[in-house]
């Protein structure tokens, strides 16, 4: 029996798929039906309930479930917002893919087109170019769905598109189309590691620094002369030659920045998420959300092997950053503590194991713009582009639940 046929048989069945509406429909109905039980309660000796009344009710709950569903102007300011986030991690991620992704795919026939790149993620772990392609796919899913979402409720995509004027890296896998993001030289905010293994919450002040320093570097390769893509660097041992332990810098360079991106994605879904008030705009924001935290927790793994032996100890010839073994007895540095500690949460109860930072300040539309650009990520971008996306974070940070 297909499900269309289950759906056609005149009997219910509870094991049947419902649509969103009919789940909701359902819950709501047993809310609506407690209350008005417990209401009629007090009627029921004097007089019955007519017939009108209970179509009016459940009228009432239909409407009420309507609105339940409407994304309000709000939820379309953070829908808009996630959706400019979303294409600029795709951006990003393209470029990642192109140089290190999985060669060789047919769905993404130009991934993985520097082999010396991908030699030196592989150092990181063996599976590192299909994570890349992979990340690469959600985001693009991650966009596409939010503007065909935005469009379904009659609202005007979100497009970055006038602003892809960057010129791409001439290494061999930069494509040769322009960009929106700047992954040539960028300062890779690596506090993320030393807050997601301390205690204390950056929502109360707590501040960290950098656990690695990585400033002015490239993380994909920038030029085919210093870097010839034909090349690899099979073994992690740090004593290989000027271009191996260039490549392999710029290599876990990345890994940090990939991190770093997802880590900022966890914030910015989770500190939307209080501002929704449509429950199905809250259930998009979760549920993309759920998945930056997904990749986080992959990325901070991979980071730590460059910090760990038998890859610690790498300089980068150019730009002098050093990737130094951070197992060193202290568990506020140590490479495999990858899962967050419990941290203070709300104040007077146990400590929790969550998503930090949240708040508006430190984690909100505004914030993500503000880290990124010192991230880099957007030098030599125009004043045009740095107007459109503060104006979107602004309309993102001000949307407020509207729930009476
Ligand atoms: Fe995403
Ligand atoms: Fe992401």
């Amino acid at each position: 029996m297909t499900v269309k046929d289950r759906h056609a048989d005149a009997s219910p069945n509870p094991g049947a798929p419902d649509t969103n509406d009919e789940q909701l429909q359902r819950i709501w109905n047993k809310v609506v039906g407690r209350r008005a039980f417990l209401r009629q309660a007090g009627l029921a000796s004097a007089v019955a309930v007519p017939a009108s009344g209970i179509l009016a009710s459940s009228a009432a709950a239909k409407a009420r479930i309507h609105r339940a569903n409407d994304p309000t102007d709000g939820d379309f300011a953070i829908l808009r917002f996630l959706c400019a986030a979303e294409i600029i991690e795709s951006d990003l991620w393209e470029q990642y893919a192109g140089f290190g992704g999985q060669a060789g795919s047919p769905e993404r026939p130009n991934d993985g087109q520097n082999p010396f790149y991908v030699s030196a993620l592989q150092n990181l772990d063996g599976d590192m170019p299909q994570y890349i392609s992979d990340n690469t796919d959600d985001e693009e899913s991650h966009q596409m769905f939010i503007n065909g979402y935005l469009m379904s409720k009659g609202q005007p995509p979100v497009s970055l598109e006038p602003f892809r004027n960057l010129p791409p890296s001439p290494a061999t896998g930069g494509g040769g189309k322009n960009v929106l993001t700047n992954l040539q030289s960028l300062n890779v905010d690596t506090s993320w590691y030393l807050r997601y293994r301390a205690e204390t919450n950056p929502d109360f002040g707590a501040m960290f620094g950098q656990a690695v320093t990585i400033n002015n570097q490239p993380v994909i390769p920038v030029s085919d002369k210093e870097t010839p893509p034909g090349d690899t660097v099979d073994s992690p041992a740090p004593d290989k030659s000027a271009a191996q332990q260039r490549i392999q810098a710029i290599a876990n360079s990345a890994g940090f920045h990939f991190a770093m991106i997802e880590q900022g994605g966890s914030s910015l879904y989770t500190t939307m998420a209080l501002k929704v008030t449509s429950l199905e705009v809250l259930r998009i924001v979760v549920a993309i959300g759920g998945v930056e935290t997904n990749h986080f927790s992959l990325w901070h793994d991979k980071a730590g092997n460059a910090v760990a032996d038998p890859l610690a100890g790498v300089t980068d010839p150019k730009t002098g950053t050093t990737f130094p073994n951070l197992n060193t007895g202290s568990e506020a540095t140590q490479t495999n503590l990858i899962l967050p500690e419990p941290c203070e949460f709300i104040p007077g109860l146990p400590a929790c194991s969550v998503v930090r930072p949240t708040i508006d300040d430190l984690a909100g539309a505004r914030a993500a713009v503000r880290g990124l650009t010192k991230d880099g990520l957007f030098t030599n971008q125009s004043d045009a582009f740095f107007h459109f996306i503060n104006r979107l974070a602004r309309e993102a940070d001000e949307a407020e639940r509207e729930i009476g």
